[in-house]
């Protein structure tokens, strides 16, 4: 079996619960204030360890009161975190974010996240059949780092260039499946798309970026994911859930495909859970608490 290795960020969630997003300017009386575990690279690490496969998490917390409830949330996860750092010089990743109408705004202050270098992420050895996992909190050029190593080794790379940041030619050349939403394919290649577009628009808007053999993956929320592979459309639907909070639900799509995928599962099937585990994540208040078990999932697949 392969493991995953996710290098990303850890964030405390700070969540306000509100009827309604307040406008600019604006304010309004929340209903809730949360603290969840969070950070796209610890909600991914997450997702995978719960789901079966073996996970590490490279990355870095300040010495404070957050990182040390983080770093005792992840281990009761069952993630590895050898290559999770203390760092004196900053605070711990945070992110304020408003859910109403299980949507949500979030803003991120990265703290320790963009302190994670290119020295973080070549302690871990990776071999074939290991899947190696990254987003966009911390560093682009230790990601490239990251992936430019594993890749030698073997490993498959992911790449969810999220939240939505230009990046370069050279950095998308090591990524062997790219994991996007509609906003992402948007900016990243300057076309206005939304949720309810045609297969064919976003086929068209995926295949700029897929160039010869890389399979890019667009999340559709409930209409499930459209992955190009081999410049090929398949989709693969989704499940009508009534959803309460959307935090975290793209990560635990992420995670769950890289855990099937070290697991040696094909990418339909992989692509199939990934959508299960998401509509489960949705449900629930939270994005790392919200991460489904294997049980859970299995239990839908089999319904
Ligand atoms: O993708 C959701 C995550 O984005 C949240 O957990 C928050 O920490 C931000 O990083």
């Amino acid at each position: 079996m392969g493991r995953v290795f996710v290098a990303g960020s850890i964030n405390m969630d700070v969540v306000a619960a509100a009827e309604r997003h307040p406008r600019v300017g604006e304010t309004v009386a929340g209903s809730a204030l949360l603290y969840f575990p969070g950070g796209k690279g610890a909600n991914q690490a997450v997702a995978a360890a719960k789901l079966g496969a073996p996970t590490t998490l490279i990355g870095r917390l300040g010495k404070d009161a957050f990182g040390e409830q983080l770093r005792t949330f992840l281990a009761v996860q069952g993630v590895d975190l050898s290559f999770v750092k203390d760092t004196a010089e900053t605070h711990t990743g945070t992110a304020i974010i408003t859910v109403a109408d299980a949507d949500n705004t979030i803003v991120v202050v990265p703290g320790a996240n963009a302190l994670v270098d290119a020295d973080d992420v070549a302690a871990p050895v990776l071999a074939k059949g290991d899947v190696a996992v990254s987003q966009f909190e911390i560093p682009q050029a230790t990601i490239a780092t990251f992936f430019k190593s594993v890749r030698a080794g073997g490993a498959t790379t992911i790449l969810n260039p999220a939240p939505a940041s230009k990046f370069d030619r050279q950095l998308l050349d090591l990524v062997d499946i790219l994991i996007l939403n509609e906003t992402e394919l948007g900016f990243l290649t300057g076309r206005e798309l939304r949720d309810s577009d045609s297969r064919d628009r976003f086929t068209d808007a995926a295949r700029s970026l897929a160039g010869r053999d890389k399979i890019v993956c667009i999340t559709l929320g409930k209409r499930g994911v459209l992955a190009l592979v081999q410049g090929e459309p398949l989709m693969v639907p989704g499940r009508e859930v009534k959803a309460i909070d959307t935090t975290g639900a793209g990560d635990c799509f992420v995670g769950a495909l890289a855990s099937q995928l070290a697991v040696g599962s094909g990418l339909h099937h992989a692509l199939d859970y990934a959508n299960a585990a998401a509509s489960i994540c949705v449900q629930r208040m939270g994005a790392a608490p919200s991460m489904p078990t294997a049980a859970e999932v299995a239990n839908i697949l089999d319904a």
